[in-house]
């Protein structure tokens, strides 16, 4: 019941609308009723019974009009109610779909990294596109189908018991006996649509990740086995919804076929009424025209039942992803006026889960100095850039900017002032303009130039429509060196007070990074400056170099001062150089 309410919630702004619709329905019924009500009194009329119990044929063509006037009529006003019902029910239902689908996208925009390392992007399309769809397909047609349907039935029965108790009686006897067939089913199949958008899911991820993977898959000549995966997620998808049908189709011939026996009892109740005299041909001929009222709404169950199920599964996968809350939140309001670039991480440690990644790290930067910072695949140089940058919290110690720990700073101001390139570049399928001006679309076009000249991206210029050109998806079309260029025009491009490069020239030429440090070194605003890299020709100017070891730093110092010092960084400069110092 959550889902409901959590429905109603949503519904704001619609409510209204979408009542209405059902206020129609409530008029509805009445229009089911009239054309056998007229129908029996206009062949009542026709076929007269005496008193003798005899009957007397009435010719007159007068007779016929009343009824038929009165039936078109009320066949125009359900049109026209029909009509106003579908606007106002698609009005509502399209509205909460937009608002549904743009709440869950600005609530994944708050989430952090902790969120998305939990979450497959399969899993959250699937979200975004069909559990969104299906919460909107139970709202235009189950529920109302529900209602009316109930609707529908109670009407028809009160006329049948209006008209002939004992009738009526015979009629809705079995009624009972489908309710409890309908309630079995609907227990067996609980839980089997959640299992079945699971499997949904899980074939959208594979799908998605296959896709954007594509070239690894490629390169290991890997395609059968991928399609062998697809196959086996797609083959379980087939089969639980296999199940779930094979579970309806064993109930289906006991619904159904109690339904239809209602029609049989009708004819047969009927029948044997009309030969004692206790109705009319008028009364039998409504009461078999209306029979569908009361069957109908009992063949319709099974189907609601399980977009019932489904939507209970779509609404409670919403839900819960609705209600994670990123564990980086942005409660801190610092956002002063000048902005120095000092960063300091006093005695930080990091844990994921029970794995110490990050072990009593202190060190600090002052404005418009650059720290470098080096060591082992696996030591921990992504994760300070992600500290710093508030991806993460620490779970030990304090990350401070300008003095203030991070949770204090305004987050979207904190950003503001960092500009990030990731190790992982992602460029957007955009123009290359529009990429590099990513964090200020404003950005003239000779300011997104600069920025491409300081970062050494003059290849744009021979691209087939320069700056305009459409870089592909993630990229693709340009090579690793390249997008790594243009992250870093994007990230300059935001004049930063903190620049956080991670591994940003390591696909780049050793002459095209000695221009790109150069260029770091001569900007024309302060800008502290955090370098990882695995070179040390990326480093060996910087301020301060930090040597990580398994998360912890095992060195720290100038290069002079670290080749002094005898330890690993002076054999990484051995190796690297051999031996050769410039
Ligand atoms: N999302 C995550 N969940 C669990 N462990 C993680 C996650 N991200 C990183 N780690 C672990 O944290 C440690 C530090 O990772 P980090 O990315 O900072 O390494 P790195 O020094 O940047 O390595 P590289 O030079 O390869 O980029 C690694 O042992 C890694 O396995
Ligand atoms: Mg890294």
């Amino acid at each position: 019941m959550t889902e409901l309410k959590w429905l109603w919630e949503n519904l704001k702004g619609f409510r209204g609308r979408y009542l209405l619709c059902f206020a129609i329905s409530l008029i509805t019924p009445v229009f089911v009723i009239i054309n056998p009500q007229l129908t029996g009194q206009l062949v009542d009329s026709v076929f007269k019974q005496l008193p003798d119990g005899t009957y007397e044929t009435i010719v007159d063509a007068s007779l016929l009009w009343p009824p038929i006037l009165i039936m078109v009529a009320a066949r125009f006003l359900r049109t026209v109610l029909d009509y106003s019902s579908v606007a106002l029910v698609e009005a509502s239902s399209l509205g909460l779909l937009y608002n549904l689908r743009m709440k869950l996208y600005r609530h994944l925009q708050k989430q952090d990294m902790n969120f998305f390392g939990s979450i497959s992007s399969g899993d959250l399309m699937t979200i975004l596109t069909s559990d969104v769809d299906m919460v909107r397909h139970n709202l235009v047609f189950v529920f109302r189908q529900i209602f009316s349907g109930a609707l529908i039935f109670i009407i028809a029965a009160v006329y049948y018991f209006a008209v002939n108790w004992k009738f009526a009686l015979c009629m809705v006897a079995l009624t009972p006996f489908i309710f409890v067939a309908s309630f079995v089913y609907r227990n067996k199949v609980k839980g089997i649509y959640k299992e079945l958008r699971q499997r949904l899911s899980k074939l959208n991820s594979d799908a998605q990740e296959n896709i954007e993977g594509n070239r690894v898959v490629k390169a290991f000549a890997r395609e059968n086995y991928e399609i062998k995966q697809f196959d086996d997620k797609s083959e379980s998808f087939r089969e639980q919804n296999l199940y779930a049908q094979k579970v309806w189709l064993k109930f289906y011939p006991i619904i159904d076929g109690l339904s239809q026996s209602v029609a049989i009892a009708t004819i047969l109740a009927g029948g044997i009424f009309l030969i004692r005299g206790e109705l009319s041909y008028g009364e039998l001929i409504a009461f078999t025209s209306l029979s569908w009222a009361v069957t109908e709404p009992f063949k319709m169950l099974g189907q609601l039942f399980n977009d019932l199920q489904r939507f209970f599964a779509s609404a409670g996968k919403i839900i819960s992803v609705l209600a994670t809350e990123p564990k980086v939140q942005n409660t801190g309001s610092y956002a002063p006026a000048d902005f120095r670039g000092e960063v300091e991480f006093r005695s930080v440690s990091f844990w994921f889960d029970d794995n110490k990644v990050l072990d009593d790290v202190s060190f600090t930067i002052p404005s418009g100095k650059t720290c470098a910072i080096m060591g082992e695949t696996g030591s921990g140089k992504t994760l300070i850039a992600d500290l710093l940058s508030r991806f993460y919290d620490a779970a030990e110690g304090q990350v401070l900017v300008d003095g203030v720990d991070v949770r204090e700073w305004d987050l979207n101001v904190l950003r503001g002032h960092m500009g990030i390139t990731t190790q992982d570049v992602f460029l957007f399928s955009d123009t290359v303009d529009s990429n590099i001006a990513y964090g200020d679309f404003g950005l003239p076009e000779e300011e997104v130039k600069r920025y491409a000249t300081m970062a050494a991206a003059e290849f744009i210029d021979t691209m087939p429509e320069g700056y305009a050109t459409i870089v592909g998806e993630r990229g693709v079309g340009l090579s690793g060196g390249q997008k790594q260029r243009i992250a870093l025009a994007r990230a300059l491009a935001v004049k930063p007070g903190v620049l956080i490069l991670d591994d940003t020239t390591s696909a780049v030429d050793m002459e095209t990074e000695k221009y790109i440090q150069q260029q770091l070194e001569q900007l024309d605003f302060v800008c502290t400056k955090l370098i990882i890299a695995q070179r040390i020709s990326s480093v060996r100017k910087a301020d301060c170099i930090l040597l990580l070891d398994n998360g912890k730093i095992a060195e720290r110092g100038t290069h002079s001062e670290l080749l002094k010092l005898g330890r690993e960084y002076a054999n990484l400069w051995q190796i690297q150089t051999g031996g050769i110092t410039q």
